[in-house]
């Protein structure tokens, strides 16, 4: 364990490293107790200084140069470097030793997981497997051998080509690999098992034919098929979209059971926890299906935006994750659009984007706000695990997303065609980025640029744009002004900061007359008139007069969410319902929709604490009524403008939180619009039956996804009847999406002893899958009734392991991620079960301990009771000894 005092690490800091590695040769003998790696590094002096190479959790054998030993003081050797000095211009560096991959339960570097050898290098990982310069800036060749027990390890892969196999003596083997091109060791890789794969060919659009594996563990071979089919979609559109071509021979993708994160993109061999890449109709849900799609797009799509095109630095992560997202992002609405008529194709569009944007609001508006809130490109770090964030990702891809908007899409091609074409094979930066993003939109907008576009970069916080609208009726005209403002955040308020800039923001608004028609905009300086304009915000105010409007119109704002603000605009409750209906935006319209939810709930909340008798308005069931009933609109649309915004959302509107009347007034809200529709709730249920034969295709998601909506809210009105559907969809379900969905409203809203008996039957059936496990685990944890109790209860279970992170997610993060109830109980138990499991898992995993430590940032905003209990339990954690970097800098952030 760590114990090291937390160095602050900034990016004016930056200097080049002072060697070119030009080529990296590995030789790894394999053995889980203790591998043996020998490297041979090849270098030539760019700049005068030693070398100095990191190293962690290594056991040092011998250090040779130019076939020299080098012992005797002629190196120095700490706990995280080994320096050399003294070297000539030139020089090949030779270095043994030892690591211990059974004993790493840090899951980083190269450890053990279900008896097969996987290795994990970003951030910082190679310098657990060897001594190296590990950095992102000092790209090599590779060429790695493979030695291992062959009747153990019969697959051994690694980055590239696969050049030699033989058999050695004693029973082992040996592979050899070549990767042509150069990368940094962030991207290295090695997986050595016994592994069953699926695999096909496939020509890329020059007319090479390349290999597609993906390998598994033995019996789940019936469980990769989607996933191959996903890895050839991605191939094939990123040709299409942008021209990119794979540019190997040989593509792999690794799933492991033990994994920190979602997946890594490896130069030609992705490592994925399995939960991103095993799936069938009866143990993978609907979101499982889309999940794997994505995060397989995601890595696929690194090969150019993050391998082919690096980071210079760790700051500029998201120069490779925001656009990878924005990238997966497109990849996803464009295979939902694909084969369904326009108007179907724009509602899976608009669905996409909606879920988009639930997570950003969900998961970065509150980070955005907290203690750790940063820039996309963050100016410090202690611990760069730790700004692997919904900031550097998803507002990262709204950032990327944005430049698409002001370019429009054919200019963002351009630029990025120009971004490869300046930057094929090197390690660059965000601005490196923008450079050629501005280089398009100059030919494009002569005289302006995106100078005030980059503070996007460097400033964090949500902006607020306040709108108002002047209408004058004698001129029959309406100015239109909107005005921004962004509150210093995280270290922003520390003194000495600069003062924040206004953003460039992209504000896209149309015009709705009082009968909810849309209205033709025409600016005054204008001859042509529009439906939908796109205002470009770059000053802390400006306005717009709009020409013929007869009365004060209903504004549409920020349609399809054109920047990653908050709009504040006084819309009466009449207003949102005309939008609801009459927006020919359709995200404007489940906007306006999830506002007046918002306002309801918060209402009922307010009654809630002040013990005051609440209701519905007659207009907000109506409203949701026409939704459910009104002709034209697919169910995947329906689903996602019926559902009320969850408690995380609603919490950034209250001034004190106070998380337990919250949910009980939201579930109070969904109880009431269960009975006041129940009618129609239980029509939906019917008309929306899809085919025994499981598709995951949008469509037949989008009839599930509304379907079990409905169901949710006739359970939560404790409507007559519900109960036997939703008993006799559990049973007779013939996928995971429809099972989940029946058991999970029984163990929410259903009798107890149903619940009991369903989970019982749930875990019979499927406890040999590790990954429908974690799925009962995550039921229970977050289900109404659990308490701390009831989870210490399941953490004895002879299936849970704090060691796999996929079984600590499902049950201990859900928890007091997503039980509101349980985790928030006043006696601060919650709390205290919290700083316990922190600790626990930071003698384990410092990375994913400190994502649970990121739980209790947003205290200081809870009512007053809880917020000091929060506080007790952030300043225990804080206080224990050994505490790694990761969660000290988590800890000590949220207590300043
Ligand atoms: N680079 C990976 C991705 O975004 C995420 C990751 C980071 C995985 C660090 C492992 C460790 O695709
Ligand atoms: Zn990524």
């Amino acid at each position: 364990m760590r114990t090291d005092t937390p160095v602050t690490i900034r990016r004016q800091n930056y200097l080049p490293f002072p060697y070119d590695i030009v080529a990296v040769e590995l030789e790894f003998d394999l053995d889980p107790a203790s591998t043996l790696v020998r490297s041979r590094l090849q270098l030539k002096r760019l700049a005068p200084g030693p070398l100095v190479l990191n190293g962690e959790d290594l056991e040092l054998l011998s250090v040779t140069v130019d076939g020299q030993s080098w012992e005797g003081g002629r190196y120095q050797l700490d706990a995280q470097t080994l320096t050399l000095d003294g070297l000539g211009d030139e020089a090949i560096i030779e270095i043994a030793s030892r690591c211990r991959p059974e004993a790493n339960s840090t899951l980083m570097g190269l450890y053990v997981s279900n008896g097969v050898f996987f290795t994990q290098c970003e951030a910082e990982g190679f310098r657990r497997i060897t001594w190296f310069p590990d950095r992102p800036d000092v790209m090599s060749r590779y060429t790695v051998a493979l030695r291992a027990d062959k009747q153990r390890f019969p697959q051994l892969l690694s980055n590239g080509n696969l050049i030699a196999q033989r058999d050695l003596p004693d029973g082992r083997h040996e592979a050899r690999w070549e990767d042509p091109f150069r990368k940094p060791c962030y991207l290295f890789a090695l997986v050595a098992g016994r592994l069953t794969w699926r695999e096909s060919r496939m020509r890329t659009r020059s007319g090479r034919e390349v290999l597609l594996q993906v390998y598994s563990d033995p019996g789940s071979e019936d469980k990769t098929q989607f996933a191959l089919e996903s890895l050839e979609r991605a191939v094939r559109w990123d040709e299409q979209r942008f021209g990119l071509e794979l540019d190997l021979d040989r593509f792999m993708i690794v799933a492991a059971r033990d994994f920190n994160m979602g997946a890594m993109e490896n130069k030609g061999l992705n490592i994925f926890n399995a939960a991103y890449v095993l799936a069938d109709p009866e143990s993978a849900t609907d979101a499982n299906f889309s999940a794997i799609e994505a995060v397989i797009g995601h890595e696929y799509f690194h090969n150019w935006t993050g391998n082919r095109v690096t980071c210079r630095d760790w700051f500029q992560l998201s120069l490779k994750e925001g656009l990878t997202v924005f990238r997966d992002q497109e990849f996803t609405a464009d295979m939902m659009a694909q084969e369904l008529d326009a108007q179907a194709a724009a509602s899976a569009r608009t669905v996409k984007r909606i879920d988009d944007v639930v997570t950003l609001r969900a998961a970065q508006f509150p980070e955005d706000a907290g203690p750790m809130a940063h820039p996309i490109r963050p100016d410090s770090y202690q611990e760069i695990g730790n700004f692997y964030t919904a900031t550097v990702y998803e507002k990262g891809s709204e950032v990327i997303r944005m430049q698409q908007t002001l370019l429009t899409p054919a200019g963002f091609r351009r630029g990025l065609d120009e971004y490869f074409r300046r930057h094929d094979g090197q390690a660059v930066t965000c601005d490196d980025f923008v450079d050629a993003m501005e280089s398009v939109y100059v030919q494009d907008h002569p005289g302006r640029g995106l100078s005030v576009f980059r503070r996007w970069y460097s400033q964090a916080g949500t902006p607020r744009v306040k709108v108002s609208l002047d209408h004058d009726a004698a001129r029959q005209t309406c100015t239109v002004t909107l005005e921004q403002r962004c509150e210093p955040v995280g270290v922003e308020r520390l003194p000495g900061a600069p003062t924040k800039q206004p953003f460039h923001i992209p504000f896209a608004i149309g015009l709705l007359d009082a009968a909810g028609k849309p209205l033709p905009l025409r600016l005054a300086s204008e001859a042509e008139t529009r439906d939908s304009l796109l205002l470009e915000l770059t000053t802390q105010r400006a306005q717009w007069t709009f020409e013929h409007v007869a009365a004060k119109p209903v504004p549409s704002l920020l349609r399809d969410f054109s920047a990653p603000v908050i709009v504040d605009y006084d819309y009466t409750d009449a207003e949102l319902a005309l939008l609801m209906k009459h927006d020919p935006n359709a995200f404007a319209r489940w906007e306006a929709g999830q506002q007046l939810a918002t306002r309801t709930i918060l209402a009922a909340t307010r009654a809630r604490q002040q013990g005051e008798p609440f209701s519905l308005h007659g207009e907000f069931v109506e409203a949701w009524r026409a939704v459910l009933t009104v002709p034209g609109l697919d169910a995947g649309y329906r689903a996602r403008a019926l559902t009320l915004p969850s408690e995380k959302t609603l919490a950034e509107y209250m001034d004190q939180v106070d998380p337990i009347a919250l949910a009980d007034a939201r579930h109070e809200t969904l109880g009431a619009l269960g009975r006041a529709l129940a009618a129609d709730w239980r029509a939906a249920t019917e008309a929306n039956q899809t085919p025994d034969a499981y598709s995951p295709d949008p469509i037949s998601a989008g009839r599930r996804a509304l379907k079990n909506l409905a169901l949710a809210y006739l359970m939560a009105g404790s409507v007559e009847g519900a109960q036997q559907q939703a008993q006799a969809q559990y049973q007779g379900a013939r996928n995971m999406t429809d099972r989940m969905a029946a058991l999970s409203t029984l163990v929410n809203y259903g009798e107890a002893a149903a619940a009991t008996a369903a989970l019982t039957d749930f875990y019979e059936r499927w406890q040999d899958d590790p990954l429908v496990v974690d799925k009962w685990f995550t039921l229970q944890a977050t289900a109404r009734s659990t308490t701390v109790e009831t989870v210490e209860g399941l953490m004895v279970h002879p299936a849970f392991s704090l060691r796999n992170p996929n079984r600590a997610r499902s049950l201990v993060f859900q928890f007091c991620l997503n039980n509101p109830i349980g985790f928030h109980r006043a006696d601060g138990s919650g709390y205290r079960y919290w700083a316990e499991q922190v600790l626990a898992l930071d003698a384990l995993n410092p990375e994913i301990a400190a994502r649970l430590a990121r739980t209790l940032d947003r205290w200081v905003r809870y009512v007053p009771e809880l917020s000091e209990s929060m506080r007790q339990a952030l300043q225990q954690v804080r206080n224990h000894p050994g505490l790694s970097r990761n969660v000290t800098e988590i800890v000590s952030k949220a207590l300043e």
